[in-house]
């Protein structure tokens, strides 16, 4: 089971559309997946689920979307140069073994130009830190604004781009 984690709790936001797309894609070529979206994380996880304390809803989050899938696929939006920061909170929050020796792959997404290149690297090191094995092909997609019509992605090079990488991570 792959999970595509939708990394901000940002309504209408294009990594949604993009964790869609991902999530079709997998069904079409005959992956297990789900999504798993940080819109609806408890409100109030940093302060109940922080620090050794937890949640009996945030537990059952962790362990349907992380502890029980072999692979990650993290979509993260490019905010303020880096990654959102609902994603850090959501990490300091876990268990560690929700990511050690899992095997991540992480896409940038941004409006500007960057396609969130920073912020990749910046969770790459992170997941190096907490032991997981992060996926050396990172698609960074800029310009997302211009590349979706409603919910359907008209950019046929990124469509290209997005099958060969889930080809590729599908036989990491
Ligand atoms: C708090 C915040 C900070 C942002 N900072 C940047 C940025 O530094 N560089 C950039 O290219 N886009 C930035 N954006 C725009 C996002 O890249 C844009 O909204 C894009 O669609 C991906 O985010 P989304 O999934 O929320 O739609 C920012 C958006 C928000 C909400």
């Amino acid at each position: 089971m792959i999970t595509i984690i939708s990394s901000t709790n940002r309504k209408n936001s294009f990594t949604k559309k993009l964790a869609n797309t991902y999530n079709l894609l997998c069904k079409e070529f005959n992956m297990q997946s789900q999504i798993f979206d940080l819109q609806y994380l408890p409100q109030d996880f940093i302060f109940s689920c922080s620090y050794g304390r937890s949640t009996k809803e945030f537990d059952e989050l962790l362990n349907k979307y992380f502890l029980k899938a072999e692979k990650y696929i993290f979509i993260i939006p490019e905010y303020n140069g880096t990654i959102p920061g609902i994603l850090k909170a959501l990490i300091d929050c876990a268990d560690y073994k929700s990511f050690k020796s899992k095997k991540v792959s992480i896409v940038g997404v941004s409006s500007g130009r960057a396609g969130n290149i920073r912020g990749v690297d910046h969770l790459t090191s992170i997941f190096h830190h907490l032991g997981s094995e992060v996926f050396n092909i990172n698609p960074k997609l800029s310009n997302i604004n211009l590349s979706y019509k409603e919910n359907e992605l008209i950019d046929d090079k990124y469509l290209e781009l997005i099958k060969n990488h889930l080809n590729q991570f599908n036989e990491y």
